[in-house]
């Protein structure tokens, strides 16, 4: 198979960022998907339905002639939400996700939550409303290992969540374990998953290839083998629970190549020929369509793409910057090549 036509894909989990660089971003993430969730941990967060409809106006503006690239909205929880600002979110029509930060876990997590009984009458509103909750699933306690904070968080504060609130739809965003891949699988059906590219394709000893690697630096971290192992196996399973979300994150390159470098890997225009390498490597391409273009949109009750998309097994050539604005970003592969290519439509 030297060409594989399918359904347009979505991007269930992407960070565009915000300013000079949206112009950039969005064009890379608008080549391939036709809808996006996008992130809202900009600095500040976007916190009401307000600010996110504002965000969305400057994605829009910053969509190149001809696309027809659709954002859609999530809102960042505080401590200080309230189970009204959920409903609003809820009518705007916009926003399809509200996402959980632990306090502390990632970049532009400080504003988000430490104690999670603050949040229940906003997690009630949440599920009144059949709003998903988005969570970033890491414990930020620096006691924790940090290879063990997905596994704990599922353990202390996830599992009793689900059982809590018997009604709210949950994604366990960009899964990095065995044990999260089995929680999602063993949970009711209204709990699913995102997984990355870059989960799927680097285990940790990515991270010190011939010293540090600070762009193969992400959050959650990149985890041993036999865990990439059972994310492969659930992105071909064939289970609904499990789509495609890129959780591309673009850092300008100063703050990836300097003593405390940034988490965040950029994906964005590489990212569907990733995964099909990755889907390849398994003899399991036929499942790539319903993984990228299929499950997400289920999840989120929105209609399958109409148009279609061609990949040709020819290698890209990756360039070894991108231009982000104000700044260059190096993305994955960096000066190397992707063993597929998106065919332009
Ligand atoms: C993301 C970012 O840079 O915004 N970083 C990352 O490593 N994934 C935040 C996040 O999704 O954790
Ligand atoms: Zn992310």
């Amino acid at each position: 198979m030297d060409q594989l036509l399918i359904t347009r894909p979505d991007d269930w989990h992407v960070h565009l960022r915000d300013g000079v660089a949206l112009r950039h971003t969005v064009r890379e993430t608008a080549q391939c998907f036709a809808r996006a969730l996008v992130m809202p941990n900009l600095d500040p967060p976007v916190v009401t339905t307000e600010q996110a409809l504002a965000y969305r106006q400057r994605i829009l503006a910053a969509i190149p002639a001809g696309s027809a690239f659709q954002p859609l909205m999530t809102l960042y929880l505080t401590e200080e939400s309230s189970p009204e600002e959920m409903q609003t979110a809820k009518a705007s029509g916009a926003i399809h996700g509200v996402k959980l930060y632990p306090a502390g876990v990632t970049t532009h997590s400080s504003a988000g939550i430490c104690n999670l009984e603050r949040i229940y009458r906003v997690l009630e509103a949440l599920e009144a409303h059949d709003l998903p909750l988005l969570i970033h699933a890491e414990v930020a306690d620096p006691q924790v290992d940090v290879f063990d904070r997905e596994q704990i968080f599922i353990e202390r504060q996830l599992l009793p969540l689900v059982e809590r609130f018997a009604g709210l739809r949950i994604v366990v965003e960009h899964v990095t374990t065995t044990e999260a891949i089995d929680f999602v699988r063993d949970a009711p059906m209204r709990v699913a998953a995102t997984i990355t590219a870059h989960h799927l394709l680097m285990n940790r000893n990515a991270l010190l290839q011939g010293g540090i690697q600070p762009h193969h630096f992400c959050a959650p971290i990149l985890q041993r083998e036999r865990h990439r192992r059972a994310l492969i196996r659930a992105a071909i399973s064939g289970s609904p629970k499990f789509f495609l979300g890129t959780d591309s994150a673009p850092h300008p390159k100063a703050s990836k190549e300097c003593a405390c470098a940034s988490a965040g890997i950029y994906t964005a225009p590489i990212a569907l020929g990733l995964y099909a390498e990755v889907f390849e490597a398994v003899g399991a391409l036929d499942r790539l369509e319903a993984f990228s273009s299929h499950y997400g949109a289920y999840f989120y009750g929105l209609p399958r793409n109409s148009d279609t998309l061609c990949l040709q097994r020819t290698p890209t050539a990756v360039p070894s910057e991108l231009d982000l604005g104000d700044d260059v970003v190096v993305p994955l592969r960096a000066g190397g090549t992707v063993a597929w290519t998106v065919m332009a439509s």
